[in-house]
């Protein structure tokens, strides 16, 4: 089992965008395993490749409807209706932060899985949520900019407390 080191917020790795997946081989497929492992042992319900320091377009999470664990390479999504809801979100690069975000409600998604295969499917609500949280990161997101000014504000010095604690230059 490989444990993966969490990138923390403060982290350049989490600021920049991954590299869309060419080949899915040996490699690919191995980072894949040591990023499930990572996302169990943290107990989380999605880990993209930047939260482990690579900068390619992967992401690992839980299908909250099923409990079923996925593997997105190459993830695009877009919405279905424009409505959008607002729920709690955490994330395991900004620990001890939880706060409410505005998502798409509905959305398409199409990936590869782990043999390279292309797949469709739909998801709504905290899947979706998931989702849209998961392939922010690859972009460089954090859910904490999309939050507003003056929730931001409040936050401001206990981000900036997990920033210089983090383990990162
Ligand atoms: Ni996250």
């Amino acid at each position: 089992m490989a444990d993966l080191n969490i990138e923390i917020y403060g982290s350049p790795v989490l600021r920049q965008k991954a590299e869309p997946v060419q080949n899915i081989d040996g490699k690919v497929q191995k980072i894949i395993r040591d990023m499930f492992d990572t996302l169990h042992k943290n107990s989380g319900l999605g880990l993209a490749a930047n939260q482990v320091g690579i900068l390619q377009r992967v992401v690992v999470l839980t299908n909250p409807n099923t409990g079923e664990v996925m593997a997105l390479i190459n993830p695009e999504w877009k919405e279905i209706e424009p409505e959008k809801e607002i729920g709690e979100e955490g994330c395991l690069s900004v620990p001890g932060i939880f706060s409410k975000v505005n998502r798409f409600r509905k959305i398409q998604v199409t990936a590869q899985n782990v043999q390279g295969k292309q797949f469709n499917f739909s998801a709504e609500s905290l899947f979706a949520r998931i989702i849209q949280h998961e392939v922010d990161h690859l972009n460089g997101i954090l859910f904490i900019d999309r939050l507003s000014p003056t929730r931001r504000f409040v936050l401001a010095s206990k981000l900036s407390r997990i920033s210089s604690n983090g383990d990162h230059e």
